[in-house]
């Protein structure tokens, strides 16, 4: 039916600044599929579009719940067995002072429920930069300022802390931290989360630790939960969530067989070293090593904005990664990142023609 009225219905004007780099190109790419090519999407953390499948045991619990009619709403704060269950993986990884465990529809209803809650307009957060587009798109709404710290590449993206103690102001409220990062990978040292804890004890902040890829540790690391090292600040950590059957799940998926992770580590390890052996070689590029997750974001040495690379590559060579300028970075520099979850052979068809393409290109 067509519209009838006059003046077009406009956005809020908080949604002035919202960028959610991650698909911004979704649009172009989908023309450039259109057009009979096969895109090879590089863009979005997803691995069950590659070759990893969620356990059995966890698919059988979600199923079950299912069946037996657990449809319907859940309990407020999360179904009991699964809380307990995140309370005891919590204590596991040395969390002593929990105060309360709930549980939300992806880690992305908990950050947008604590700034929510937490932020007046004008005062501001501490994010990482570069950062997942999550935090700075959720500030748009509470009108309070992004004031972010840059991670250091010479440093293996490790939080560049004096940046970090140069940026609190009296209106910082909190810091927040993703560890394993996305979409560095970085993993964060003992010393660094015991020094960011120091810093927010001296200044009365609220830690947001996003940790939701801490499992994904690779080269045989320790992941530390920062609340582990710190019981004495407020802490708000973040672990994957779910919706109501899916609760069911979260017991067998904490307490039950986790060998499948063995070989997901591994399949992982190998791409990473794919990953950096390739963008190493590449002329005009260079990646530090990701320690965790399945994010590489390698420096690119271009005349150009990033933004136009990563356009460019899509339309001449089909794949679609994104532009760094969309996770912020640090002035004058220049990165993409990179998804490496595809198999072997994928990976590095993908980066021959990458490479092909900054040959051609300067
Ligand atoms: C670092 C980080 N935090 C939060 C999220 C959002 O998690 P969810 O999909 O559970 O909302 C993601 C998703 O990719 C992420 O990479």
């Amino acid at each position: 039916m067509p519209l009838t009225q006059a003046r077009e219905i406009t956005p809020a004007q908080r949604l002035d600044n919202l960028r959610y780099a991650i698909r911004d190109l979704v649009g172009l790419a989908n023309e450039v599929k259109k057009q009979g090519n096969k895109i090879l999407f590089l863009n979005v953390g997803d691995p069950n579009i590659f070759d990893f499948a969620t356990p059995a045991h966890v698919i059988e619990a979600a199923y079950r719940a299912m069946r037996d009619n657990k449809n319907g709403y859940a309990p407020s704060d999360g179904v009991p067995e699964a809380l307990e269950a995140i309370r005891a993986e919590a204590e596991q990884s040395g969390i002593s002072s929990i105060q309360d465990v709930f549980i939300t529809n992806g880690a992305g209803e908990a950050v947008d429920t604590c700034l929510t809650a937490l932020l007046n307009p004008g005062e501001n957060l501490l994010t990482p930069s570069p950062d997942y587009p999550l935090y700075t798109a959720v500030l748009c709404k509470t009108g309070a300022e992004m004031n972010s710290y840059f991670q250091n590449e010479e440093d293996g993206w490790q939080p560049d802390l004096e940046d970090m103690r140069r940026k609190i102001n009296p209106r910082t409220r909190a810091i927040i931290l993703i560890n394993p990062n996305n979409p560095t990978g970085a993993l964060c040292t003992r010393k660094m989360l015991e020094q960011i804890a120091e810093l927010a004890r001296q200044h009365n902040l609220l830690i947001i630790a996003d940790e939701i890829y801490n499992k994904l540790i690779l080269d045989g690391g320790e992941h530390i939960s920062i609340a582990a090292v710190a019981p004495d600040i407020p802490v708000v950590t973040l672990r994957l969530s779910a919706n109501h059957p899916e609760q069911y799940a979260i017991k067998v998926a904490l307490e039950g067989p986790q060998d499948h992770l063995i070989e997901v580590r591994r399949k992982l390890s190998a791409r990473r070293d794919i990953t950096v052996e390739a963008c190493n070689a590449i002329p005009r590029m260079s990646c530090v090593p990701p320690r965790g997750a399945f994010y590489a974001f390698p420096k690119i040495d271009i005349p150009e904005g990033d933004n136009v690379w990563v356009k460019e590559l899509l339309l001449q060579k089909h794949i679609l990664v994104v532009h760094g300028s969309g996770f912020g970075q640090k002035p004058g520099t220049k990165h993409f990142r990179i998804v490496f979850l595809p198999q072997e052979e994928v990976l590095k068809k993908a980066y021959a023609e990458i490479g092909d393409f900054m040959k051609g290109r300067y």
